[in-house]
């Protein structure tokens, strides 16, 4: 039998992405989003995306959704390159293997339709039987909080409850890769838990690799390792709550902004090799003279 499905490489990264830019706009107007994102994300992982509004979050997280093309640089998930694909194929690659929650949670949903039917008809390509759809729907129903609410349409849910609703239908499919743009924003601490131990279950249960957004402190040290957009870049990595700069493809890092003070942008410093690594030890201050030196 022939198909059209993309394969899912069990070798290959669930993410990776190299030296991705996006520039939005038109000549004479354009907005860099993303500056050359290097990122690695294994199959199984769980990363939290953070950093300050403006960032380039979104813009990344759509990228590996394939909803937006490069600029330049590469996007792949799954060991698909997601700007080779056919439309078709790449349809058929989100329906099957990515759960993506945008982050205007009506978006995700169809309005007019129950909360049930939402997920039922998210389970579209798979070969369910409607009794098992039915009951994975209602179950993932009860575990988002949303178990008396099975019949009420869509578009009249709260912001928090088509919220949950759509890391609901996200995870309909059991999909290798959950994407998620900050999906407990408008969640009251009692239903983001749910939430977060849904993704976790998913991650735990069934492998499936998570890239969320997130503002909570407490959510994205949660997930593990966590990434911090700054700039358009990456600008920082954080390993079970520690935070380390990345040193970039070409050589440059992200001071994390408290260093700044003793750094301010301008600054020459010079680079001190020792034997852990490098010092970076201010000469002169931005402005300043260059018989002065500030070396001690
Ligand atoms: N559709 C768009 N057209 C033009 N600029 C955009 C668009 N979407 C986002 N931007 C700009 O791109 C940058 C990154 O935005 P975004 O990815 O939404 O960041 P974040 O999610 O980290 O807040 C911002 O400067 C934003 O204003
Ligand atoms: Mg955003």
């Amino acid at each position: 039998m022939t198909t059209t499905t993309p394969s899912y490489a069990d070798d290959a990264p669930a993410v990776r992405c190299d030296n991705l830019v996006h520039v939005y706009g038109t000549p004479g107007a354009e907005v860099a989003a993303l500056r050359g994102v290097d990122l690695l994300v294994r199959p199984g992982e769980t990363v939290g995306l953070v950093g300050p509004s403006g960032a380039g979050k979104t813009t990344l997280l759509w990228h590996l959704a394939g909803l937006l093309k490069p600029t330049a640089g590469t996007v792949e998930v799954a060991g698909h390159r997601l700007a080779n694909m056919t439309p078709r194929d790449l349809a058929s690659l989100r329906l099957r293997e990515i759960g993506v929650v945008l982050q205007n949670p009506g978006r995700n949903l169809l309005p007019y339709d129950s909360a049930v039917a939402n997920i039922l008809f998210a389970q579209r390509p798979t070969r369910r039987s409607r009794a098992a759809k039915r009951r994975r729907a209602l179950g993932l129903l009860e575990a988002v909080g949303l178990g008396g609410a099975a019949t009420r349409i869509a578009g009249q849910l709260s912001g928090g409850e088509q919220q949950r609703l759509a890391v609901a239908v996200a995870l309909a499919n059991s999909p290798g890769l959950l994407l998620a743009d900050e999906p407990t924003s408008q969640l009251d601490p009692v239903s983001a838990q749910a939430v977060l131990e849904l993704i976790r279950a998913a991650n735990v249960d069934n492998g499936t690799t998570v890239v969320a957004v997130t503002h909570d402190e407490a959510a994205a040290v949660a997930l593990g390792r966590t990434v911090t957009i700054r700039d358009g870049r990456v600008g920082a990595e954080g390993r079970a709550g520690e935070d380390y700069v990345v040193v970039g493809r070409d050589g440059t890092i992200q001071l994390p902004p408290d260093l700044l003070e003793g750094l301010p942008p301008g600054t020459l410093a010079r680079a001190v090799k020792h034997e852990h690594g490098v010092d970076l030890r201010r000469v002169y201050q931005p402005g300043e003279g260059h018989d002065q030196d500030g070396d001690r």
